[in-house]
C-alpha cells in the first residue's frame, strides 16, 4: 500500500448496501482508496441506475391472504434532471423501495475525479446531514451510481426556485404578481432566514446563499438549498480544500436568462453577484454570519425591487469590482413598472444588512428575524414619514382588533367631528388603549 493512500474501512453491511447485490464487497471490505491530489472510483456498483437494488418485498393479495414477492429492483430509476449548478447536477428520481420521488445530487462529470472537488462534495453531505431543520432540504441517504459517481439523496421538493419566482415577477406575470405581494414575499424571506439561523446555530456558514438555492414547494413551503460552499467553524481549520475552487456567476440583466460563467482557478469560492465584499476578497478564514447576512440582503433586495443591484456588469471582473465598491441603492428607489415601490422600512432593513463594512450591518439574522417581525407587525423605529403613517395604520387595526366593541362605540362621534378631530381621537385612544 502506497504511503500517501488513505483506506475507508466500511462494515460488511455498509458495503452490501452501497453495492450492488451481485457484486460481492471487495476482499477486504474497502470500498474506496482515495490518493493525495486525485479521487478514484468508488467501487461500481450493478447494472441500471443506482447500483443498489430494493430490500422490501411486493405485496400481493390472493383473495385475502397477503403474498410477499420478493423480486429486486434497481433502488432509485432516474428520470430527468433538475437543474445543474456550477458543480453538481440534481436529477429526479423513484425510490423504488419507498415507492416515492426523490432527488440525487452529483457532480457533474468532468469534475469528478479531482480529488479536492470529491473531498467538497463528501463535505456537502455531512454538513447537510447534520442540519436538521424545516427550511433546509432534508437528505436522506447516499450511494454510488453505475458509473462510479458518488451521489445523495434528498427531499424532492416539488416546486420551483426563488430564481424562477423573480424572473417571473420580473417578467411582469400578472399571477406571480397576485400570490408574491410584498408581505407574501417577506414570509419566504423569514422562513428562509429560520433556515440560516439555525445553520448558524450549528456554527455552519451557507456561503452561496442566492435565489437559485432556495426553493419553494407546491404548498407554500420553503427551503434553502445547495451547501455545496457551507463550512461549519470546526472543520475550517482543517480543511483548506475551498481555496482551490471557484464558482462564479455574473448577475442577471432585468429579463436576460443568468449570465454562467464558470472557471476552476484562483481563489474565490461562490457566486460573485451575492456575495459580501470580505468574501469576494478571498477572506475566506475569517468570515463569519454577516457575511451570510450581506447576501441574504442582496437576495431579498432583488426579491423586492426585481433588479439585481449589479445588473449590466460585465463579467466576472466587474461584478467582483461592483461588490466591492458600489453601494446597493435603497430598494425604493428601484422602480418597476409592475409594482409599487418597495416599503419604505423593508427597503431601511435591506440597507442595514448591505454596509460594505461588516461592523456596519445586522449583527446576525436572529437579528433580522426579531426586525422584520418587528417590521410586519408595525412595530418599527419610525425613520421616515411613510414608516411613521403605516405604523399608525398597524397599531389602529391591532386595536380595533382588541377592543372593537369600544372602538366601534366611538365611532359615530367621528361623524360629528371631521377627519382631522377624528384622528387625534383615534390617536388618543390607541394610545389609551395600548
Ligand atoms: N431537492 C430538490 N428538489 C427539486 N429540485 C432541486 C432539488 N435540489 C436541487 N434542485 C434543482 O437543481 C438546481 C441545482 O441544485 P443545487 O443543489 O443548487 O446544485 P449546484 O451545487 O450545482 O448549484 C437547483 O437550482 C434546483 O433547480
Ligand atoms: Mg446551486
Amino acid at each position: 500500500m502506497q504511503e500517501d493512500t488513505t483506506q475507508v474501512q466500511a462494515p460488511a453491511s455498509l458495503a452490501q448496501t452501497l453495492l450492488s447485490p451481485v457484486e460481492a464487497p471487495s476482499h477486504d471490505g474497502t470500498t474506496q482508496v482515495l490518493r493525495g491530489g486525485e479521487a478514484e472510483a468508488p467501487a461500481r456498483g450493478g447494472a441500471a441506475s443506482g447500483g443498489r437494488s430494493t430490500i422490501l418485498p411486493r405485496v400481493e393479495f390472493v383473495g385475502e391472504v397477503p403474498r410477499l414477492v420478493v423480486d429486486a429492483r434497481d433502488r432509485f430509476e432516474a428520470a430527468k434532471v433538475l437543474g445543474r449548478g456550477g458543480v453538481g447536477e440534481v436529477v429526479l428520481a423513484r425510490d423504488n423501495d419507498i415507492e416515492r420521488p426523490v432527488a440525487l445530487k452529483r457532480l457533474l462529470p468532468e469534475l469528478e475525479g479531482g480529488a479536492a472537488i470529491m473531498a467538497r462534495f463528501v463535505e456537502e453531505i455531512r454538513v447537510l446531514g447534520r442540519l436538521d431543520h424545516p427550511n433546509i432540504v432534508p437528505i436522506h441517504d447516499v450511494g454510488v451510481d453505475p458509473d462510479g459517481r458518488y451521489f445523495y439523496v434528498m427531499k424532492y421538493v416539488d416546486g420551483e426556485t426563488l430564481e424562477h419566482v423573480i424572473e417571473r415577477l420580473a417578467a411582469g406575470d400578472p399571477e406571480y404578481h397576485q400570490r408574491y405581494s410584498f408581505e407574501r414575499r417577506t414570509e419566504v424571506f423569514l422562513q428562509v432566514l429560520r433556515g440560516v439561523q439555525y445553520a448558524h446555530a450549528q456554527g455552519v456558514l451557507h456561503r452561496d446563499l442566492k435565489p437559485a438555492n432556495v426553493m419553494i414547494g407546491r404548498f407554500g413551503e420553503v427551503v434553502v438549498m445547495d451547501w455545496g460552499l457551507a463550512r461549519s467553524r470546526e472543520e475550517s481549520a482543517r480543511f483548506p480544500v475551498d481555496d482551490k475552487l471557484t464558482t462564479l456567476t455574473a448577475p442577471r440583466g432585468r429579463r436576460a436568462p443568468a449570465d454562467k460563467l464558470r472557471t476552476m482557478e484562483g481563489s474565490l469560492l461562490g457566486t460573485p453577484a451575492y456575495m459580501s465584499p470580505e468574501q469576494a476578497r478571498g477572506e475566506v478564514a475569517t468570515l463569519d454570519e454577516r457575511s451570510d447576512v450581506y447576501s441574504l440582503c442582496v437576495m431579498f433586495h432583488e426579491l423586492l425591487t426585481l433588479e439585481h443591484y449589479l445588473a449590466g456588469k460585465a463579467g466576472v471582473s466587474e461584478c467582483v469590482a461592483g461588490v466591492l465598491r458600489d453601494p446597493v441603492p435603497p430598494a425604493y428607489m428601484v422602480a418597476s413598472p409592475h409594482q409599487s415601490g418597495v416599503p419604505a422600512e423593508l427597503a431601511h432593513f435591506i440597507t442595514h444588512g448591505v454596509a460594505k463594512d461588516a461592523a456596519g450591518r445586522h449583527r446576525s439574522v436572529t437579528a433580522m428575524i426579531d426586525q422584520l417581525l418587528a417590521i410586519r407587525d408595525g412595530k418599527v423605529p419610525v425613520q421616515c414619514s411613510a414608516t411613521m403613517m403605516k405604523r399608525m395604520g398597524a397599531e389602529t387595526m391591532h386595536a380595533v382588533d382588541r377592543h372593537h366593541r369600544v372602538v366601534l362605540g366611538v365611532a359615530g362621534v367621528f361623524a360629528t367631528l371631521g377627519l382631522v378631530g377624528a384622528a387625534t381621537v383615534l390617536r388618543a385612544l390607541v394610545a389609551a388603549l395600548g
